[in-house]
């Protein structure tokens, strides 16, 4: 097991990509705190990562507050002691034009998706003092590539692949800082692309392998990037995306 010993707070995760990862790193040997803005749903994957034999803990986190993230690490460490992995996976969505964006939501993505990963890295290399670490956050291709009608989103996530760079030089030696970039991927966010027919066939076919991908996929390279097997890898995001931004 790569993670043996290994504690670990997944953000947002109590569904999605985000319980995927939660429970690939247990299966992998670590204990895991759930977090998430809902605590619905979070026994559930507590109890999952019980039945693999891991201690879990949830705790309710909204990821853009500073008062909540801080609480987040103290409950981390009153449970297990430290942290030694942190995954920045919370996000939100938002499809609005530019022109119906209001600052309001504008400033709700940008402090959702990134905000939040200067806030939690920030308790983590603080609760870690001169201890070594690892930090993975869930980018998108749409921080790569333009995607029309996502300008808050697409900026949040082109925000974290520069951040994973400059963290990665800030932190080094002990903490490795990388990120993972998915494509489109089955979760309770994409239902509304596979309620419509339309809309799916034209995102499969501009996917090389196409079809959508499982969270179980970015689980994998999550855990890979946490795990030593990644030990002189740190400042990349590996895209995830069935080929979507090579092409
Ligand atoms: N699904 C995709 O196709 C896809 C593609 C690229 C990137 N991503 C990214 O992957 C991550 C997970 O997405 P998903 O598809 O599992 O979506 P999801 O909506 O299923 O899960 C997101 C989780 O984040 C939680 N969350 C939302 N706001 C929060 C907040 N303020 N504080 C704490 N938790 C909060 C939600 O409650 C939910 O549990 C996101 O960062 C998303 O941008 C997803």
């Amino acid at each position: 097991m790569n993670l043996q010993g290994k504690v670990a707070i997944v953000t947002g995760s109590r569904r999605g990509i985000g319980k995927a990862i939660a429970i690939e790193m247990a299966r992998e040997g670590a204990d895991i705190v759930i977090s998430d803005i809902s605590l619905d749903e979070c026994n559930d994957v507590c109890n999952e990562i019980k039945t693999l034999g891991r201690r879990s803990l949830a705790v309710k986190c909204d990821v853009s507050k500073r008062k909540d993230v801080e609480n987040l690490f103290k409950q981390a460490k009153k449970k297990f002691g430290t942290v030694d992995i942190l995954v920045n996976n919370a996000g939100i969505y938002r499809v609005i034009p530019l022109t119906k964006m209001t600052e309001k939501e504008w400033d709700l993505v940008i402090d959702v998706n990134l905000k939040s990963v200067f806030l939690c890295t920030q308790s983590f290399v603080k609760q870690l003092g001169k201890k070594k670490g690892s930090v993975v956050s869930i980018a998108s291709i749409a921080g790569e590539v333009g995607f029309a009608n996502s300008s808050a989103y697409c900026a949040s996530k082109a925000g974290i692949i520069t951040l994973t760079k400059e963290l990665a030089m800030e932190l080094s030696p002990n903490i490795r800082v990388n990120a993972v970039g998915p494509g489109p991927i089955r979760t309770p966010m994409t239902k509304f692309i596979e309620k419509d027919k339309k809309a799916l066939k034209g995102i499969v076919a501009a996917i090389p392998l196409g079809r959508m991908g499982e969270p179980e996929e970015i689980a994998k390279a999550v855990v890979f990037l946490a795990s030593d097997n990644a030990s002189y890898v740190t400042g990349q995001t590996l895209f995830v995306d069935g080929g979507w931004v090579s092409q």
